[in-house]
């Protein structure tokens, strides 16, 4: 089945293409003519999800999907959330973004620990966070919303090699003490968010004997 992904992430292409495997041929935007960013103006992640699947649909009037994916850390209030691709300005700055996260966090802790060196009764700062994505599919004409999610802690500090975007910071719930950049595409795309909503959507497909 040929589907065109409304990605301009190598990351997220790559992976897509791993994860879906044999049966599915992704299409890139440059394949297709779109070079411009797709605009991303909605206030929810499904929100821009769908923003983005529908302008490529509108563009092409072909099968299509979207992700969007949001990093929600609890301390931070759910920040970045929709806003993690641009949480340190609209350049887009992933090693950047990552910074503003270590800061705020410890930003944080500081104040707990000059709280507490007072005596005043703390809670610790909790590093818990989670990556939700949610794909939009359009497939004749039709939308269909796939999602996962998947859940650990922010790291003190960057590690690994692999990976893109925040992954050198994240550590899963899985694999303990390593980050997302610490292990194998194949470990990560196992676990991912991105791994559980294309899976599911790869499920429905194929259960729809399109
Ligand atoms: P968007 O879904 O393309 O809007 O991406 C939002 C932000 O999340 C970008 O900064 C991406 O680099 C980042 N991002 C998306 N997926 C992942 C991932 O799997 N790991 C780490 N960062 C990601």
């Amino acid at each position: 089945m040929k589907l065109t992904f409304a990605t301009g992430n190598s990351g997220k292409l790559r992976e897509a293409s791993e994860i879906l495997g044999e049966g599915f041929e992704l299409v890139s935007l440059a394949q297709v003519g779109i070079t411009e960013d797709i605009p991303e103006t909605g206030k929810t992640l499904r929100a821009n999800s769908l923003q983005k699947a529908q302008y490529l649909y509108d563009k092409i009037g072909c099968d299509c999907f979207a992700d969007d994916t949001g990093l929600e850390v609890d301390a931070l209030g759910g920040a970045p959330g929709v806003y993690t691709a641009r949480y340190a300005g609209d350049d887009k700055d992933f090693n950047k973004n990552m910074d503003k996260v270590l800061y705020e966090l410890q930003r944080l802790e500081g104040e707990a620990n000059m709280a507490a060196s007072l005596g005043l009764k703390v809670k610790p700062v909790s590093r818990r966070a989670r990556f939700k994505s949610i794909i939009t599919l359009i497939i004749k004409g039709e939308k269909h919303m796939f999602e996962g999610a998947l859940e650990g802690v922010i790291a003190r500090e960057k590690s690994g090699n692999g990976g893109f975007g925040y992954d050198p910071i994240f550590i899963a719930d899985e694999y303990p003490g390593l980050t997302l950049a610490d292990i194998t595409e194949e470990q990560k795309n196992e676990i991912s968010h991105r791994g559980k909503a294309l899976r599911a959507m790869a499920q429905w497909l194929k259960s729809q004997n399109l």
